[in-house]
C-alpha cells in the first residue's frame, strides 16, 4: 500500500490545478508549495492536498477545489493563501471573494 494516502485521517481533500494554464506564469506550482508550508506552520494535518491537471476552467485560472464542501476557488493569488488556510481550512468559512462565480451560479439552479 505504499504511495497511497491514508484517507481515514483526512477531513478535507484540496485539489490544486497545476495544469499548463494554472501553472507556469499563473504560479500554481509555487503556490502549491507555499500552501503546504502554510498548512504545516498552522499544524493542519487533516487536509490532503493533491496536485491535479486541468479542471477545464482555464479561463479563471488558477483554480482549486476543496471537498467535501465542493468549493471552487478561482483566480486566487499568493496573497490569498493565508485566507484560504486560516478562514477555510482552520475556521471552515468560505472565502467568498475567491469563489468561481460561474460555478456558483450553476450550483444555485
Ligand atoms: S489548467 Fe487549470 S483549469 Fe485548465
Amino acid at each position: 500500500m505504499s504511495g497511497l494516502a491514508d484517507t481515514k485521517r483526512y477531513n478535507r481533500h484540496l485539489f490544486i490545478c497545476v495544469g499548463s494554464t494554472c501553472g507556469g506564469s499563473k504560479g500554481a506550482n509555487e503556490m502549491f508549495t507555499m500552501l503546504k508550508e502554510k498548512m504545516r506552520e498552522k499544524g493542519i494535518t487533516d487536509v490532503l492536498v493533491t496536485r491535479s491537471q486541468c479542471f477545464g476552467l482555464c479561463r479563471a485560472s488558477p483554480n482549486m477545489v476543496i471537498y467535501p464542501e465542493g468549493v471552487w476557488y478561482s483566480g486566487y493569488r499568493e496573497s490569498d493563501l493565508d485566507d484560504i488556510v486560516e478562514q477555510h481550512l482552520v475556521n471552515g468559512k468560505v472565502v467568498h471573494r475567491l469563489l468561481d462565480k460561474r460555478r456558483e451560479m450553476i450550483r444555485q439552479l
